[in-house]
């Protein structure tokens, strides 16, 4: 693994905490608005965020590499009704993002191709899918807006 891809291993591994704790926070904002198959649904999340962290540090456990864990940067987001689900597919955006330059880093400087088969093949194959329920999520909450007989409304259509 060449140094840069370790850092941002490292670098992932933190981010993929934050946003662990991100969604630990919208999940306690919902279920105190009442909100609570939508805070199970980030209930879940949470538990997902902190799994990617893993993976991250079984990888490098795997190659051999020690895990030098990094600070999180603070979480300074205010979560309100108008704007979480806003948040959630801002930080899956910027998962998304980070994680395509350790692609490029390991497919186009390290051409190491059990880094980038992880990458594709687990990372970014869940990074897919969980940008695109983030974005389904925002484009309804967006429709909805932030009254909360309306979101309680469709808080009650929730299968989780
Ligand atoms: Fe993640
Ligand atoms: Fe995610």
């Amino acid at each position: 693994m060449t140094e840069n891809m370790k850092q941002l291993f490292m670098r992932q591994i933190s981010h993929e905490i934050r946003n662990s704790i991100l969604y630990r926070k919208i999940f306690n904002f919902l279920s105190v608005k009442g909100l609570d198959n939508l805070s199970i649904k980030f209930k879940k999340d949470a538990e997902d965020e902190m799994n990617h962290s893993l993976w991250l540090q079984d990888f490098m456990e795997k190659v051999n590499e020690i895990v030098d864990f990094i600070p999180y940067s603070p979480i300074t987001e205010q979560i309100t009704l108008g704007n979480f689900a806003e948040l959630a597919l801002q930080v899956e955006l910027m998962t998304t993002e980070m994680l395509n330059e350790m692609l490029q880093e390991s497919y186009e400087i390290g051409n190491s191709v059990i880094i980038t088969e992880f990458l594709l093949g687990t990372m970014i194959k869940e990074q897919i899918e969980e940008t695109e329920k983030a974005n389904k999520l925002n484009d309804q909450i967006k429709n909805i807006g932030e009254d909360v007989k309306f979101l309680q409304l469709y808080d009650n259509t929730i299968e989780v």
